[in-house]
């Protein structure tokens, strides 16, 4: 098939590329020129696994075309998806114009055909019905709005994308439903020639609802997820102040299926472009319609709360001491296997230290070019954990990077200046020797 995508970031180039290594040809439209340049040339605008890989492959097969423009595109594609961000308005709003931007510029190119337009941005409830009516308004051409949200997480985008948990879509034409289920053929009966991991023995379940279904399933995933996350740091929060291991306590209650045992990792809360954004997006939605979340308003603030409780361990060890106190940060994305620093919580935990006068030096294996871009001048961005330690007051982690929980502690004992680690993450199992501060152990 012809498909067009729109917007090149996380979501829309991993569908993109995923969609044309099955055989599609695929048409990514974006504003950003430099970007598209890059794209043009086999180099994909941030990290994650694969991509690179299935782009140069894909452009030597001739299958992605990328251009600015969607008279290149629309006229001559079956099937559109929007990939487009839609960031919190300062209200707490999802900001939807881009998608509608697209909606109108697709709708100028709309003909005689009928084009599938598929919404794969995370949008309010309501949004298809609204780009319905909006196409409608201009009365161009024949289409059908589906929606399909999106479940993948950076740093495992392609992987994902080729073997994820469900597919939902939101449509009330049965047609066009059929029409995007033979799109993911390939997929849905794991059918795929393998690419970069093997494929599943089962097939994907399929969720066909109607769009306000479709929208809120994606909300409500990422909301539960979120709920894990901040129900298991209070209970980290209340594990410290009885004498529990919050390690200890997770893995005894994800023993229980109704439970599970993911997302349960209690630490510096949850980061990144997706849950703060989209938490934050569904309270006020739901707030907007008169019904009062208490219970989205307190995942949201116990989150919000975690980074400063583990802030203010640090400043309790060096009471008022942290003025040209030394430390290391280890990780600065907002989890590790990225470069993304949105919304990370060592980012803030850095700019708090460096208000308070410490001198910081980081390292993560993924991140320091954004780093740099990101952090005050004075932090220093060093290429390995070693450097980043040396002679150093603490050590204090923020991701859950692989080097981090194999790092040789007694080795790095003898290049720090003080044997003092704060680990946000709760990776180190054995910190003999060392004045050791988890969360919630
Ligand atoms: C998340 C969801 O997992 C995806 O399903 C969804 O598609 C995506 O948002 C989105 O809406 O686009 P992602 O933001 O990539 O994906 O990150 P996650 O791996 O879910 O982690 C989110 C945050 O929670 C990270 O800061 C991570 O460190 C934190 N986390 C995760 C914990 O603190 N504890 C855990 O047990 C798990």
């Amino acid at each position: 098939m012809k498909v067009t995508v729109i917007g090149a970031g996380y979501v829309g180039l991993s569908t993109g590329l995923v969609l044309a290594s099955l055989g599609n040809k695929v048409y990514f439209v974006d504003v950003d020129k430099e970007k598209l340049e890059s794209l043009k040339e086999g180099k994909p605008p941030f990290y994650e696994p694969h991509v690179e890989d299935l782009l140069k492959r894909t452009l030597k097969e001739k299958r992605v075309i990328f251009t600015t423009d969607y008279s290149e595109a629309i006229p001559l594609s079956d099937v559109v998806f929007i990939c487009v961000g839609t960031p919190l308005r300062v209200s707490g709003e999802a900001d939807t114009r881009q998608v509608m931007s697209a909606v109108r510029d697709i709708s100028k190119h709309l003909g005689g055909k009928t084009v599938s337009i598929v919404i794969k941005s995370t949008v309010p409830v309501g949004t298809a019905r609204e780009v319905e009516k909006q196409i409608n308004k201009d009365h161009y051409g024949n289409f059908i709005v589906l929606s399909n949200p999106e479940f993948l997480r950076e740093g495992h985008a392609i992987e994902d994308t080729f073997k994820p948990d469900r597919i939902v879509i939101g449509a009330n034409d049965k047609k066009a439903i059929e029409h995007l289920i033979k799109l993911y053929d390939p997929i849905i009966k794991q059918t795929f020639k393998r690419v970069i991991s093997d494929r599943l023995d089962r097939e994907i379940p399929v969720v066909v609802t109607t769009n306000e279904s479709a929208e809120l399933i994606k909300y409500a995933a990422n909301a539960f997820l979120a709920t894990k996350i901040s129900f298991i740091n209070e209970i980290a929060n209340i594990a410290e102040n009885v004498g529990a291991d919050i390690t200890d306590v997770a893995f005894g209650i994800g023993l229980d299926p109704r439970i599970g045992n993911l997302f349960l990792k209690a630490g510096l809360g949850w980061g990144g472009s997706c849950f703060p954004k989209d938490l934050k997006a569904l309270h006020q939605m739901v707030g907007n319609s008169g019904y009062l979340p208490g219970l989205l308003k307190a995942v949201i603030k116990v989150n919000d709360e975690q980074r400063f409780r583990f802030l203010q361990k640090i400043v309790k060890v060096f009471g008022d001491g942290l003025r040209n106190k030394k430390i290391a940060v280890l990780g600065i994305a907002f989890k590790a296997g990225t470069d993304d620093l949105r919304n990370s919580p060592g980012v803030e935990i850095v700019k708090q230290l460096v208000s308070l006068g410490a001198k910081i030096s980081i390292y993560d294996p993924l991140a320091l070019e954004n780093a740099r871009k990101t952090l005050p001048e004075s932090v220093g961005l060093c290429d390995s954990i070693e450097k980043a330690v040396e002679k150093t007051d603490a050590i204090i982690i923020t991701t859950e990077a692989q080097e981090f929980k194999t790092m040789n502690l007694e080795k790095l004992g003898k290049l720090v200046r003080e044997k003092i680690i704060f680990d946000g993450r709760n990776i180190i199992s054995n910190p003999k020797g060392w004045d050791y501060w988890g969360v919630g152990r």
